[in-house]
């Protein structure tokens, strides 16, 4: 069996497993830990290598952690939701250094869609051009065109009606903000049409953990294309950073 262990960095918590490559599955439990306050480079470079000690994998195992901050050549340019001491910082140097592995670094939505290209909506459909958000703590996307990734991209960062798009439609701020899923789907379709009428996508895949309540709100977006819920749910991030790893960081 070809596996790797894959660690997703998140505001909340990060979270990791051994993931088995061809059927992209847990092959362990998932293992936890709370993001530290503050989430500095080595706070979280420390928290991860516990999560590498806690599955004591050896040294042929490859280590892919995925990341909320675009990471063009290596190194964050900004960051919306950690603690801004990362900007400036070669993630996969750094991490690799502190815990005295190799490790790969890749975007947290490019590495969830990744997965989702592999084992999930992308096994029927990957011709095209093929837009996958995250609706979270922010939005994340990842673009790929006939299955092939076009890193980095940052679309819940467009400016809409001169708001950061993710400050209006991400799904932790349906919480903050209290809205009603009315209010909600109100956003989410000012949102996603601007994404259409911008990139022309045959499909938007929308993943995060409101993904799970789709029918909530996919049902009532009026798009001019596929708009579907992910398939992977919340291994995603993980296994896309244990395959991105495992096939070299390409
Ligand atoms: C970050 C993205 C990230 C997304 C989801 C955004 O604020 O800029 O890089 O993918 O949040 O975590």
């Amino acid at each position: 069996m070809r596996t790797a262990l894959g660690i997703d960095v998140g505001g909340s918590g990060v979270k990791g497993a051994l993931v088995d490559l061809d059927k992209g599955e847990f092959i362990t439990e998932r293992h936890r830990i709370d993001t530290p306050k503050p989430a500095t480079p080595e706070a979280v470079a420390d928290v991860i290598g516990q999560i590498v000690t806690h599955f004591d994998c050896d040294n042929d195992t490859p280590i892919g952690v995925c990341f909320p901050a675009p990471l063009p050549g290596g190194t964050i340019p900004f960051m919306a939701n950690l603690d801004q001491s990362w900007v400036g910082v070669n993630v996969a140097d750094y991490i690799g250094q502190h815990i005295g592995r190799k490790v790969f670094a890749l975007n947290d939505a490019d590495s969830a869609g990744l997965a989702e290209m592999r084992h999930g909506v992308g096994k029927e459909r990957n011709r095209g051009v093929t837009i996958f958000t995250t609706l979270g703590t922010g939005i994340g996307s990842a673009i790929f065109v006939d299955g092939i990734l076009v890193p980095n991209s940052e679309l819940g960062h467009l400016e809409i009606d001169g708001y950061d798009a993710e400050k209006r439609a991400a799904a932790s701020i349906r919480k903050l903000e209290d809205l009603s899923w009315k209010k909600y789907i109100k956003r989410l379709q000012r949102y996603y049409s601007e994404v259409a009428k911008l990139f022309s996508p045959d499909v938007i895949v929308v993943g995060g953990g409101i993904s799970r309540k789709h029918e909530k709100f996919l049902p009532y977006l009026e798009l001019p294309c596929d708009i579907v819920p992910a398939q992977l749910r919340n291994t995603a991030g993980i296994v896309g950073a244990a395959t991105f790893a495992a096939e070299g960081g390409h």
